[in-house]
């Protein structure tokens, strides 16, 4: 990172810090043991802090993960005018956001190559000015990740969308009215971004093939509360009500189901036992069976789930990402770590995105057995695995190297941490305080 982006982070989001050191160093073998707090959900924050936009009121939000996203994010609504308030106690980080004065001009900035939600600004301006210019967004090199839904909607939606020289620049001059709009596919991101639309638009707007994952409804909440009427969450056809007069909100972001998957293979593949405090285990749709099945046992307690490994042992299993109830793709990685150490073989076929595969390499680097054939990955579970230095190709795969290395024998060197900063809050620290040998250097 740049100094100059660094610096605007930390005006944003003064409770971020560059974090010392380019790498982390594990040693793996210790058993985690203790209580690791589960944060506010990546993937729910940032269209939760984009919906902030929408109203001159406060919108106020509890439970922010303190991870890099979040603080890029900050500096984005900065740059647009938005005032942001951050406290700290001891349930956590709130940041209170006042976008009255937003400035919906041209957004010339670096930092939105570095995230893909960022496109969620398109929709959200343009139902709040009428106008939205900013580049294409960034994000993990995972696949082609288009945006093509996202500009059909609008475009459905009564916007004129113009792309050129790597810019998206859209405008609604007489404002955006409801419409019908059907996905190709339930995409989180369109579904976020039409929702934030149809907020301001004139008129009901239906979107059918609507994406369901939890971080949909835990952004409709929100968006109820300001005072939208949103209706169909329980099933793939969300209809909302355009054009209320919107209020304020106070809402509390919903645990990061995703880091509660990640924690429950780290306390497996170590032999552990750790309370993932506030981790709600029914928010893992598929992904509850299948590390059931893969040895992880996960008992819910008050105030969270108690994750270890089964007393039968870890064993391989097959499983499919598919979008939500199905088996997430971002517990696909973090998920073969674990059954990399499994006895008996698995089979991982990934249909989301077409390039979620590059944590392979680094993890037989460590002694994994995985080939990959199309879009299956093929693990034999490995009686041990190895230290080695690994670099992190996206924020999953990071998570994966991190599970792997603590139930490795030896030091295994991770470089490439700002994947792994960029969705985990301060995951060194947590895992330190389980236990673990976690160091940066
Ligand atoms: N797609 C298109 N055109 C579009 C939109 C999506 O072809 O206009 C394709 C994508 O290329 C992909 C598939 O549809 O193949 C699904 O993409 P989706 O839009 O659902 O993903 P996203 O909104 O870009 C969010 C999460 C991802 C998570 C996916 C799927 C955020 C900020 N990101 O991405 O999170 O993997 O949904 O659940 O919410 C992560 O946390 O590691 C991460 C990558």
């Amino acid at each position: 990172m740049t100094d100059l982006a660094a610096l605007s982070l930390q005006s944003a989001a003064p409770w971020w810090q560059p974090q010392a050191g380019r790498a982390l160093v594990i040693r793996g073998g210790r058993p985690l043991a203790g209580t690791y707090p589960i944060s506010g959900a990546k993937n729910a924050v940032l269209p939760l802090m984009v919906s902030s936009v929408l109203t001159p009121h406060l919108v106020t939000l509890h439970n922010v993960p303190a991870s890099l996203d979040v603080a890029v994010l900050a500096a984005l609504l900065q740059r647009l005018g938005a005032d942001l308030r951050w406290s700290t106690t001891d349930e956590g980080l709130s940041v209170t956001i006042c976008a009255d004065r937003i400035q919906p001009g041209r957004i010339e900035t670096d930092l939105v190559a570095r995230m893909r939600a960022s496109v969620l600004l398109l929709g959200a301006l343009l139902a709040r000015s009428g106008e939205a210019r900013l580049p294409m967004p960034g994000g993990d090199a995972i696949g082609l990740r288009g945006i093509d839904f996202h500009v059909a909607g609008l475009r459905a939606m009564g916007a004129h969308i113009d792309l050129a020289g790597g810019m998206i620049h859209a405008r609604a001059p007489a404002g955006l009215k409801g419409a019908d709009i059907r996905l190709s596919l339930p995409s989180v991101g369109a579904t976020e971004n039409l929702m934030l639309a149809a907020v301001c638009a004139r008129g009901t707007t239906v979107i059918r093939n609507a994406a369901r994952e939890p971080e949909i409804a835990d952004l409709a909440r929100c968006l109820a509360a300001m005072g939208v009427t949103i209706t169909g969450l329980d099933s793939h056809t969300l209809v909302i009500e355009g054009g209320a007069p919107l209020t304020g909100a106070v809402h509390t972001v919903m645990p990061d189901r995703i880091e509660m998957g990640t924690l429950a293979c780290a306390a497996a593949i170590t032999d552990g036992a750790v309370l993932l405090r506030h981790a709600q285990a029914d928010l893992l749709g598929a992904a509850g069976p299948v590390l059931a099945a893969a040895g992880v046992v996960l008992e819910p307690v008050d105030g969270g789930v108690v994750a270890r490994r089964s007393p039968d042992g870890l064993a391989g299993t097959d499983f499919v990402t598919q979008p939500y109830p199905g088996f997430a793709t971002d517990l696909q990685a973090p998920v073969m770590a674990l059954l990399a150490r499994a006895g008996g073989a698995s089979a991982i076929t990934e249909t989301i995105f077409e390039q979620r595969f590059r944590h392979v390499d680094e993890l037989r680097k460590m002694g994994a057995d995985i080939t990959v054939r199309g879009r299956t990955a093929w693990v034999r579970g490995a009686a041990a695995l190895n230290g080695a230095a690994v670099t992190c190709t996206d924020v999953r795969a990071a998570a994966a190297l991190v599970i792997a290395a603590l139930g490795a024998h030896g030091e295994t060197v991770l470089e490439g941490l700002d994947h792994l900063d960029r969705g985990y809050d301060r995951i060194a620290e947590k895992l330190a305080a389980c236990g673990a040998a976690v160091a940066r250097v």
